[in-house]
């Protein structure tokens, strides 16, 4: 587990995904062996990375149903410079089905045993809930990276994300921790944005990461070419915070 990340937070639209694809990009743009792993049926993370969801061999619905290796579904996409295990719409089967089966909250930690050495970071996209495929996340991994999207409800809801992690932490994954959070989509002029980042600074102290996401449109436009922002323009305010987000992550893990 020591090399395993969810990107997660049950609150839809904060930042996972954009999180999750451009910490991925910028980690193996500071020479890292990366992985990222496309756990929502949504799929934005395999499209933002340029894969097409209708071209899917196989995915991350048949590596935790435990159809198929990890290692058979994982892609190498031209642009990038990361691997991706993607989904498509086939992973909402996968919520239902795995009521059913044994072991059912530790399918993709099973799944990863054989694959996971050859990273130094594999960063996971979960879904918008706190569903088995978010366990499943949370039991795979070593830390959760909590992307904070600043806004008045940003801090509801992060309690039942916070019992989630100590209740999986109890029962199935001692070794889980809080990673950190990230404050997102940032606008510095905006006073209940600052009141809310330093509320998160007084509940969570040092758990918050120093590096800032700022709103930049560069962010929201590198998916719609299938690229990471660092690849589509790398001189933009969004690409030089995820650097410096991923400068700040490799410190913490190695002081860790
Ligand atoms: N820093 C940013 N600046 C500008 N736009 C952003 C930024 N971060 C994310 N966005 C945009 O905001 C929207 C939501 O972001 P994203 O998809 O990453 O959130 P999410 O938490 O993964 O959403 P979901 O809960 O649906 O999975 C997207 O359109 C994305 O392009
Ligand atoms: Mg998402």
């Amino acid at each position: 587990m020591g090399n395993i990340f969810a990107v997660t937070n049950q609150k839809g639209g904060v930042g996972k995904t954009t999180t999750a694809v451009n910490l991925a990009a910028s980690l193996a743009e500071s020479g890292k062996k990366v992985l990222l792993i496309d756990l929502d049926p949504q799929g934005n993370a395999s499209t933002g990375c340029g894969v097409d969801k209708a071209e899917i061999n196989k995915s991350s619905y048949d590596v935790i149903m435990a159809e198929a290796k990890a290692i058979d579904a994982i892609v190498s996409p031209e642009d990038l410079s990361f691997d991706v295990l993607p989904t498509n719409v086939d992973l909402t089967a996968a919520e239902v089905q795995l009521l059913d089966v044994n072991l059912r909250e530790h399918r993709l930690r099973l799944a990863l045993e054989s694959t996971r050495d050859r990273y130094d970071f594999i960063l996971i996209d979960c879904p918008p809930s706190l569903s088995m495929l978010t366990v499943n996340a949370l039991v795979a991994s070593k830390g959760v990276i909590i992307p904070i999207q600043c806004e008045y409800y940003a801090l509801e809801g992060l309690s039942s994300l916070l019992k989630t992690v100590e209740r999986i932490k109890q029962r199935a994954n001692p070794a889980l921790e809080i990673t950190g959070l990230i404050r997102t989509m940032f606008d510095a002029r905006n006073n209940l944005a600052n009141q809310v980042s330093r509320q998160l600074i007084v509940h969570f102290d040092k758990k918050v990461f120093h590096s800032i996401i700022p709103r930049n449109v560069r962010l929201a436009e590198a998916p719609s070419h299938g690229v990471p922002v660092v690849s589509y323009d790398r001189s933009s305010r969004g690409s030089i915070a995820y650097m410096a987000l991923a400068s700040e992550f490799i410190r913490r893990e190695k002081n860790n």
